[in-house]
């Protein structure tokens, strides 16, 4: 079967081909479909923004697509940077505002993690969502140069989430816990 990602994340796109292709799902980019768009996520939670990627492809294309939203949620910081993980700072500034907001929290008050939510529409048009957490801490530091966003300061363990190799990461991601649920409904 074969699936359009509603999504311009080249990293997204990567992760969610090595998760979803070895149970025989071909993910296609919405550019290779033809969806050349880019989709404002006005939305406050992460399903309202996963919808409205998968529906502006879906209007576009007529076939099942899927869309991720998904970010970083700190205990400490009120559940930020949350659904604004994207545009907490401006690019490549994003991990050191979350460490100097993190400066003075001590260790046990360090708890996050990381939330996505699937919004998968069918051949049909009808809509279904699938949701994954991974639990960690944050780091005081980055912390490996493997994955993409604010993985290097991500402590899972005793490793960051970009000292993890890629097949350690699609073991317990946010994004592998709810694809799994996917591709559950998909054999159901
Ligand atoms: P959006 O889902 O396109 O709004 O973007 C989510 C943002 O959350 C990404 O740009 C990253 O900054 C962050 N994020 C989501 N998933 C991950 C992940 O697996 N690792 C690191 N950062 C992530």
């Amino acid at each position: 079967m074969k699936i359009i990602l509603a999504s311009n994340n080249k990293n997204k796109l990567r992760e969610i081909r090595e998760i979803l292709e070895p149970s025989g799902i071909e993910v296609v980019s919405q550019a290779e479909a033809g969806a050349d768009i880019e989709v404002e996520e006005n939305g406050k939670t992460f399903a309202e923004n996963a919808f409205l990627k998968a529906k502006a492809v879906y209007e576009m294309t007529g076939l099942p697509v899927l869309a991720d939203d998904s970010g970083l949620e700190i205990e400490a910081l009120d559940g930020a940077p949350g659904v604004y993980s994207a545009r907490y700072a401006p690019e490549g500034q994003r991990k050191a505002k979350v460490l100097a907001e993190m400066k003075d929290i001590p260790d046990e008050k360090r708890t996050a993690d990381f939330a996505c939510c699937i919004c998968y529409i069918d051949g049909q048009g009808r809509e279904h969502y699938f949701e994954g957490k991974c639990f960690g801490k944050i780091g005081y530091e980055n912390r490996g140069t493997n994955g993409f966003g604010y993985d290097p300061i991500f402590m899972y363990g005793g490793k960051s989430f970009a000292e993890l190799t890629a097949e350690e990461k699609n073991k317990v991601s946010h994004r592998a816990l709810a694809l799994k649920k996917l591709k559950e409904y998909f054999v159901k």
